[in-house]
């Protein structure tokens, strides 16, 4: 296994992008489709909004961070043939905006970008139609470019609270593949490599759709980054033999008493991780924050095709008929976990005081940046 310092002496390696943007106002969408990763690269260019819902729904695109900046640009897509008034141009934002967020329920960074996209339409209402859509394109790069920024701060401070030599454990996936910039709680493992300390990473697969084994190893593997995969069910034995000094996981929407939506099997490893006095992080940009809502209870969770769970990968090893249950998220109490890392400071103790306060606060300016 190549040593985790390995990462530093790889300058050649950029993190990769699950979407760019390619071209000027009348441009279109290129999105890495995760589905066919780590065996293929294929890249789906979208010129039609309908694509871009497609690609959420399917997790062609995934990772909530991610599937904001992939609706912030399919509101610009929703543009590109459109002629006319700007009023015309505005409900035609309205409408993809609308469409756009049926794509997935759970991840409130969806909601967020849409509703900022919007708020940003109604600012340019008075002018010209060229300068409308040039704006919101802007906007759709200022979201993008914000998000990366953010991955940065989160891995700054979550890099701070891992020892010289540590083992971490993650679920499913939240590196660059999952966001504008180079993740969060896979960003805080970056981000402390490249400051020279030893990290090995234990990465659950994540069942069904296997985020953890397909692309959170293949990203670690990709960077020289020192890993060990596990089935799921293999979490409780490794935490039983004190090989973790942290698990850290991302998250899809965080209440205001700061209770975590995040992948299905993060509620599991978190009552797991108290139970073996294990220090359980929860990383994720204030776009994932949503104070509407109390408690964790009133968060929507997506509930899956049962053939993801009898057919993963699309290999049928369950009776066809056999009833299946396939929620694609869990909601993991404040009270598990031990702090939230955000792009400006960490969050300790998680209440919902302490959350107000740091989200109210402006984010810092790391030294070197
Ligand atoms: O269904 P997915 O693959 O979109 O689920 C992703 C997750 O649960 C991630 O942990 C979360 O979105 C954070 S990504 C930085």
């Amino acid at each position: 296994m190549s040593d985790a310092a390995a990462t530093a002496k790889r300058p050649d390696i950029l993190p990769v992008e699950p979407l760019r943007w390619v071209g000027e106002v009348d441009g279109y969408l290129r999105i890495l489709d995760q589905t066919r990763l780590p065996s293929c690269e294929v890249w789906i260019d979208c010129v039609d909004v309908s694509v871009v819902w497609e690609a959420i729904r399917s997790l062609r695109v995934r990772g909530a961070p991610a599937i904001g900046l992939a609706a912030a640009y399919g509101v610009c897509l929703s543009l590109r043939s459109a002629c006319g008034s700007t009023a015309g141009l505005c409900q035609i934002v309205n409408r993809a905006a609308e469409y756009l967020s049926t794509a997935r329920p759970t991840a409130v960074n969806l909601f967020w970008a849409l509703s900022r996209m919007r708020r940003r339409a109604v600012q340019l209402a008075e002018a010209p139609p060229e300068v409308f859509r040039q704006k919101l394109l802007e906007e759709a790069f200022a979201i993008h470019q914000e998000d990366r920024r953010m991955c940065e701060a989160i891995g700054r401070w979550g890099a701070s609270l891992l020892p010289e030599h540590a083992c971490v454990l993650t679920h499913c996936n939240t590196g660059a593949l999952a966001t504008g910039g180079i993740g969060t709680a896979l960003g805080i493992v970056y981000t402390a490599v490249a400051s020279k300390k030893k990290i090995h990473v234990y990465v659950d697969e994540t069942r069904p759709l296997l985020q953890g084994a397909r692309l959170t190893a293949w990203e670690l593997m990709r960077w020289g980054i020192s890993c060990t995969l596990i089935c799921d069910s293999m979490a409780g034995a490794l935490l039983a033999r004190k090989k973790i000094d942290a698990v850290i996981v991302g998250a899809d929407r965080i209440a205001a008493r700061g209770d975590t939506a995040n992948k299905i099997g993060t509620y599991g490893l978190a009552v797991l991780a108290r139970h073996h006095g294990v220090p359980f992080y929860v990383a994720a940009p204030s776009s994932t924050f949503d104070l509407s809502l109390d408690s964790g209870q009133r968060i929507p969770i997506e509930e899956r095709h049962p053939d993801e769970v009898r057919s993963p990968q699309g290999v049928l090893f369950a009776p066809a008929d056999v009833p299946a249950w396939n929620p694609a998220f869990d909601v993991t109490p404040a009270e598990l976990i031990t702090a939230i890392i955000c792009e400006k400071g960490v969050i300790c103790p998680v209440t919902k005081e302490r959350i107000a306060e740091v989200l109210e606060s402006p984010m810092p300016q790391f030294a070197g940046k």
